[in-house]
């Protein structure tokens, strides 16, 4: 609850228009994942103080400027169940209200005085930018290595939550060696998550997801399951009509189709190497009680329904 409320009292903007575009997103909802790792990695550290929840309310504004910034990219007009920002002002609104959320989160986090956690989340941003232009000049790619992928999800989904994880510890004072575990920790978790979501996008419906399902394919985005399912060349052959046909008819037996291959199985397997690696790096971290909260919070992103 008081990170919901700093989230509202970054946002402050004089402007009217400004205001409503970026509570937008806010007010809509979602998981608040971000800051639910922020705020756990940090019970690795000494202190509690208000720093670390500069940094959660921080790392949850970057996330939500990235999604102002995504939608306009992949031309989404629902999120979180509502009309996105792009749709219900314009893309120009849109970018400039990314922007200012991102200057926003700056402010918050500079006074974080470290080195290493300014650099750790630059460094995050900048491949996080990477990731989405790579996933532009992918698109209808149906030819493109897996490995695509994988580097496509590291940058514009694993890098920020391993940050949110080594950028937490920092704020509480935890030792370099714990810190940087931490990272590799949340690297992991990320990689799942992503892979969960691109599984949902196949599996799910528009009332649990909050967007319409099969979106990623309309756009255009190949994740795994659809890469797996693309190696039956009968399967091939109709998953690349996407392009042209985007009716909700023909979505729907693509769907039935990849569910028809090994493909959903596949991914998932793959999806619980990386939790696996999760919960291999917990075990080397300092026991403490929040060991079992960590634990839970990836059962809770391989399992969750939405
Ligand atoms: C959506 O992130 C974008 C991805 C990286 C998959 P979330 O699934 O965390 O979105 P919200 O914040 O809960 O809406
Ligand atoms: C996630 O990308 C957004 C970022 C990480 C910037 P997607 O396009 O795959 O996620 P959704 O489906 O819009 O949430
Ligand atoms: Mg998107
Ligand atoms: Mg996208």
């Amino acid at each position: 609850k008081r990170i919901e409320r700093e989230l509202e009292n970054a946002l402050y903007a004089n402007s009217p228009l400004l205001k409503e575009t970026s509570l937008h997103y806010l007010h809509a909802g979602g998981k608040r994942i971000r800051p639910v790792f922020v705020l756990l990695s940090s019970k690795f550290g000494e202190e509690d103080n208000s720093l670390i929840r500069d940094v959660a309310v921080s790392l949850e504004l970057i996330h939500m400027a990235s999604l102002i910034h995504d939608d306009v990219v992949d031309n989404a007009d629902i999120r979180r169940g509502r009309p996105t920002v792009k749709a219900k002002w314009d893309n120009r609104i849109a970018m400039y209200t990314g922007d200012y959320i991102l200057a926003k989160s700056l402010e918050l986090i500079s006074k974080l005085d470290s080195d290493e956690a300014h650099q750790v989340l630059s460094k995050t941003m900048v491949e996080l930018s990477i990731g989405e232009i790579e996933q532009i000049r992918d698109k209808f790619n149906f030819d493109q290595p897996l490995t695509n992928y994988f580097r496509r999800i590291k940058r514009k989904t694993a890098l920020l939550i391993a940050s949110c994880c080594q950028l937490g510890a920092i704020a509480a004072g935890a030792s370099e060696s714990v810190h940087r575990k931490l990272f590799q920790f949340g690297y992991y978790v990320g990689m799942a998550f992503q892979i969960k979501d691109d599984l949902l996008d196949l599996t799910s419906d528009e009332e649990k997801l909050g967007k319409p399902a099969g979106s990623d394919l309309l756009q255009g985005n190949i994740t795994l399951p659809v890469l797996l399912a693309l190696r039956d060349p009968k399967v091939k052959k109709e998953i690349v009509k996407v392009q042209e046909i985007t009716d909700q008819n023909f979505m729907e037996k693509i769907i039935s189709l990849i569910k028809e291959t090994d493909a959903l199985e596949k991914t998932i397997e793959i999806s619980k190497k990386y939790v696996d690696k999760a919960l291999q790096i917990l075990e080397e971290l300092p026991e403490n009680e929040t060991k079992t909260l960590l634990k839970s919070m990836i059962y809770y992103v391989v399992q969750r329904q939405y």
